[in-house]
């Protein structure tokens, strides 16, 4: 045995003493679109793999890498956000030495029980790939053309990249046909808790060239072909759940502050004398977790909003109670089985009776096909608990009699001076002018059933809730008819 299989086997030994907990990919709960853009909300939601290491590491400045990982039936989605202010990249052909550029790599085992059968994947900044087939089956040429892959880049498709002084980070997103594994997967898709093994990697290219990884090396090996140190991960069925701050952080935020910001913004983030609403429902400026920090750190610039002394673990606190008050369903975690939930939706609840979700279902209540995004967890909780002050446009049930003698009832959908239409029970929709219609009653109470805390058991109902919470569309997926007819 070579040295350095030897030093791999001590290493190993160590490695199965002290295992690192696995990383859970989970189901990726919406479309992802391959578009060098992470704005889905479940990139959002999935959590990173962690810091990546950097086990060779000389001088210069270790600038840190978020990678993330995702599911679905047909694809695994790998997303590399790369901290960069020293992005070059020069090779454009296909297979050519993409690592001598700034570029991020995955390499994979399926199969945990063999992980010399492993698979690369090499990108640069402007979107040239290396791929090799590392199984022992692979009888083809040292390089590989894996199936359907998908990806993108932040400057992708450039002839080339220099550095620049405006250069700050960089992107990549990439959806991987499992297909490709279905050779050493245990199973294409793979079934709940399949394990297979990897490791992340980013090079630096021609200027701060600094190698790191998600798994760390034993000292004197020093190269990235080391399938044994590859870290386990394993497949969810379920989607994330939101990797939001805990209760007590909210909490403690909450209180800096109160004691702090209120003389301009009102108390518990609501709109003050001097400053805006932090919760209020609007658009905000700023949204993600590093603009509220820097917003609260350092001010805005041309307005009242000061920067602020306070240390900067409590303006991360605040941050997180910020976060809290605007946090959709989908952002939040929710203790209920989705899937358990969509059961009680299409049975014993019957609300598929009346709502439409993805396509399917009734038409007298709302679509509910992107509701995790639209509301709070708490909005949906009332919605099935407590009835509505009023019945909201669209939804009021009506009782009308025509002149020529018919009873019609159902959702009065809309309703001008001179004509009416009106969605039946059977789910026919009447036109009727102000002079065909001879009676014409509201009813006060909504059809939406409010008393699913009594009608459901308790796991039904924060299953439902839970279902509800995670339906969410891509961010810029076409809203044909949400509001029907
Ligand atoms: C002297 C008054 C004042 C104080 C004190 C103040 N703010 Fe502000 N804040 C403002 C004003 C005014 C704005 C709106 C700035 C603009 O027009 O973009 C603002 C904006 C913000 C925003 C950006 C909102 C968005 O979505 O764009 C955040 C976040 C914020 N404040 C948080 C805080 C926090 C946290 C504190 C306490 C540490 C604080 N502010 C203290 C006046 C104040
Ligand atoms: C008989 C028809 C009917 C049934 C059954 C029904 N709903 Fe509704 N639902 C409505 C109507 C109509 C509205 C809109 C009017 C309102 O909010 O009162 C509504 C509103 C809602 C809303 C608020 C949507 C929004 O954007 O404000 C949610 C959430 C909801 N329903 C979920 C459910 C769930 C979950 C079930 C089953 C457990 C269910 N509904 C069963 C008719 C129904």
């Amino acid at each position: 045995m070579s040295l350095f299989r030897l030093l791999i086997a001590a290493h190993c030994a160590l490695l199965l003493s002290a295992q690192p907990r696995p990383y859970e990919i989970f189901r990726t709960p919406s479309p992802i679109q391959i578009d060098g853009k992470l704005d889905e909300p479940a990139w959002q939601q999935a959590p990173s793999v962690g810091d990546f290491q950097f086990p060779w590491f000389e001088s210069g400045t270790r600038e840190q890498t978020v990678a993330k990982l995702l599911w679905d039936d047909n694809y695994l989605y790998v997303s590399w956000q790369a901290q960069d202010k020293h992005i070059s990249a020069y090779v454009t052909e296909r297979h050519g030495p993409v690592s001598k550029d700034d570029c991020v790599e995955i390499f994979l085992s399926p199969n945990p029980a063999k992980v010399r059968n492993y698979y690369t994947f090499e990108i640069n900044a402007i979107g040239a790939m290396l791929n090799r087939n590392r199984a022992d089956w692979w009888t083809g040429p040292p390089t590989w053309e894996p199936e359907g892959m998908l990806y993108r880049t932040s400057f992708h498709g450039l002839p080339k990249k220099d550095e620049d002084p405006t250069d700050n980070g960089w992107i990549v997103e990439a959806a991987i046909p499992l297909k490709n594994f279905a050779r050493d997967a245990a199973h294409t898709p793979p079934h709940e808790g399949d394990q297979w093994r990897l490791n992340l990697q980013r090079l630096g290219g021609r200027t701060n060239a600094q190698l790191s990884s998600w798994a760390s090396f034993p000292p004197g090996v020093r190269s990235f072909h080391t399938p044994e140190v590859f870290r386990p991960v394993l497949f969810r069925h379920h989607p994330p759940t939101a990797n939001v701050a805990s209760a007590e952080t909210i909490l403690a935020g909450r209180e800096i502050y109160n004691r702090s910001c209120t003389m301009c913004h009102g108390p518990d983030g609501a709109a003050g004398d001097r400053g805006p609403a932090l919760a209020a429902r609007r658009r905000y400026l700023r949204t993600t977790e590093q603009q509220l920090f820097e917003a609260i750190k350092q001010g805005i610039p041309g307005t009242l909003m000061p920067s602020s002394p306070l240390p900067e673990a409590d303006v991360w606190k605040m941050v997180a109670f910020i976060r809290s008050l605007r946090a959709t369903a989908f952002e939040t975690p929710v203790s209920g089985n989705p899937a358990a939930g969509e059961s009680v939706f299409l049975g014993k609840g019957r609300c598929s009776t009346c709502h439409m979700v993805n396509g399917r279902g009734g038409l007298v209540g709302p679509d509910l096909s992107n509701i995790g995004a639209e509301r709070s967890l708490r909005y949906l909780t009332e919605a099935l608990t407590t009835p509505r002050p009023h019945i909201p446009p669209g939804f009021q049930p009506v009782d009308v009699v025509t002149t020529a003698g018919q009873r019609l009832r159902g959702t009065l959908k809309n309703e001008h001076n001179f004509s009416l239409q009106i969605l039946d029970h059977a789910g026919a929709l009447h036109l009727l002018t102000r002079d065909e219609v001879r009676t014409i009653t509201y009813g006060t109470r909504s059809p939406m059933p409010t008393d699913f805390d009594k009608t459901l058991t308790r796991p039904e109902f924060d299953n439902v809730v839970a279902y509800l919470s995670r339906l969410a569309r891509q961010p810029d997926a076409p809203r044909a008819n949400r509001r029907r007819p």
